[in-house]
């Protein structure tokens, strides 16, 4: 049963459609992460669902009460928004315990529960100063403190950790699924950044110019996303992309090869049977950077069949291997990623790599959907 629901949400603000048709329900203690780039309608999503802005059409329920025409201050939603918006006049324990006293809370329990937010956030020994004399991420964790002290039906983050630097957001994500996981309250978690959305989310809602294009949970979205849109955001480096068609291999025992642009890969024979269909087909050949390896080092055997040729452009290393950038004989650039560390002298070399096709997924050219991936 969800514990909330949207129906056919939409948002119109003049020309401009924020919020298109989106439907998504999330479950008592479910933390549902809402990501996309920037402008394709997450913050209109949260500010729907808190009653901040009138919807232009479609339904909000919290449990099976229809919320639309209820005002903001009586949905009982906590939200943390990207710019913190704490007010400066106030001191930091003034900030945290504002949601509680405008709801009448009794003064004893404001002095209870106020430290106790802090301390989650550890900030308990800035409860005098006012935000002025705080770090952007000491104020980041007001914000914080003041949403998760309220006991809410609903929780709200807005991109809560973009100002913070790596290691205090890594401190940060900790600390709220922490806390949600006491709580155990249905939550609604913005951010651009995929590897963020990987890390927190129960499941996760890939949006794009207001449309949500696939909820699921992380590994559902990486080993199956429905499109081109999905499968070149969730992952990083990005999916390679070869833009191929699809023929029969009659050599092969009923096999079927992608070829284009001198590259010619056999699908999986898991593969075959559901792309006999698509034969003729032009089709997008996805690839991700980690499923392309250096021959002897594959987990499968690298044949003529599976084996994609590139010049090394460049050579990047990273902590434990390296990110090695390529141009097909055709100048498609594309990315692998290996454990191992290359050394620079493959430079402008052509090199062989294994392509694992029991990984790879194909999309129809034109309209971008998954011809291989809704298993
Ligand atoms: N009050 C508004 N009036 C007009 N257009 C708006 C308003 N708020 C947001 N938009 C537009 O709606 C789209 C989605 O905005 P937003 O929800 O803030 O995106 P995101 O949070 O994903 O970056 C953007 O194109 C934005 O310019
Ligand atoms: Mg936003």
């Amino acid at each position: 049963m969800n514990a909330i629901a949207v129906e056919d949400l939409v948002k119109q603000f003049d020309e401009k459609r924020a919020v298109d048709q989106v439907s998504f329900g999330i479950t008592e203690g479910e933390l549902l992460v809402l990501v996309g780039p920037s402008g394709c309608g997450k913050t209109t999503t949260l500010r729907l669902l808190a009653g901040l802005e009138p919807a232009t059409g479609g339904e909000i329920r919290f449990g099976d009460k229809v919320v639309n025409e209820i005002r903001p201050k009586d949905r009982n939603v906590a939200m943390v928004f990207q710019d913190y918006a704490i007010f400066p006049h106030m001191t930091v324990f003034e900030n945290i315990a504002y949601g509680l006293r405008s709801r009448r809370t009794p003064r004893r329990t404001v002095r209870e529960r106020v430290p106790e937010a802090a301390k989650t956030f550890r900030i308990e020994h800035l409860l005098e100063r006012k935000p002025r004399q705080l770090s952007g991420g000491e104020r980041q964790r007001v914000a914080l403190s003041r949403a998760m002290v309220r006991h809410a039906s609903l929780y709200l983050y807005d991109e809560p950790l973009s100002n913070l630097d790596a290691q205090l957001r890594y401190q940060a994500r900790e600390d709220i699924l922490t806390l949600h996981r006491e709580k155990r309250k249905p939550t609604v978690y913005v951010t651009h950044d995929q590897a963020e959305a990987m890390a927190l989310g129960d499941r996760i809602a890939v949006m794009n110019a207001g449309k949500i294009q696939q909820i699921g949970t992380g590994p559902e979205l990486y080993d199956t996303p429905h499109n081109l849109f999905v499968a070149y955001f969730i992952g990083t480096p990005s999916i390679n992309l070869f833009e191929l068609e699809l023929e029969a291999a009659p050599d092969r025992d009923n096999g079927i090869v992608a070829t284009g642009g001198g590259v010619a890969l056999n699908l999986h024979p898991d593969m075959t049977e559901r792309m006999r269909r698509h034969l003729g087909r032009k089709v997008k050949v996805g690839v991700r950077p980690e499923h392309l390896h250096v021959p002897r080092m594959a987990p499968f055997e690298v044949t003529d069949d599976n084996t994609l040729r590139g010049i090394v452009n460049l050579v990047e290393p990273t902590a434990a291997g390296s990110t090695v950038y390529l141009s097909t004989a055709e100048q498609t650039d594309f990315v692998a990623t290996f454990k191992v560390r290359l050394p620079t002298s493959y430079l402008d070399q052509e090199v062989p790599l294994g392509v694992d096709m029991s990984k790879v997924h194909i999309f129809d050219a034109e309209s971008g959907e998954s011809l291989s991936g809704k298993a």
